[in-house]
């Protein structure tokens, strides 16, 4: 169970994302192959793409002061995903793989906790 923000549109995002992940961790524990991987790894990667930006605009249009060093947690969970292709995670075997998502996943969950909480109302003021 992941934490919620209290942003309706973010948390289900944030339940969708961590569920994806989780599915492709158990896709690579169960021998997928890496083509399979490589699809669902993309997958994973557009939806958590998306999400961050839609993040990213809620930040901005409420100008808070704190979008920037959370904008970079954006880009650095980005490029790990995007360095786990489908062959790159073939070649770490099932385990090696599964646990390697596990911990982006957990990651991912800190990341979710180090949303600017006081950019919330203004969010919410906005979305009005
Ligand atoms: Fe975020
Ligand atoms: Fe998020």
């Amino acid at each position: 169970m992941i934490a919620e923000i209290g942003l309706p549109p973010l948390d289900s995002d944030h339940r969708l994302l961590m569920a994806m992940l989780d599915d492709l961790a158990k896709a690579a524990l169960a021998g997928a192959d890496a083509g399979l991987l490589e699809d669902q790894s993309l997958e994973v990667a557009s939806s958590l793409e998306s999400h961050f930006a839609k993040e990213e605009r809620m930040l901005e249009e409420a100008l808070d002061a704190n979008r920037l060093g959370h904008i970079a947690l954006h880009g650095a969970l980005l490029d790990r995903l995007a360095r786990l292709s489908g062959a790159r995670l073939a070649e770490m075997g099932g385990q090696g793989a599964h646990d390697c998502l596990q911990a982006l996943a957990k990651d991912l969950a800190q990341e979710i906790l180090l949303f600017d909480l006081p950019a919330i109302p203004g969010i919410l003021a906005i979305q009005k």
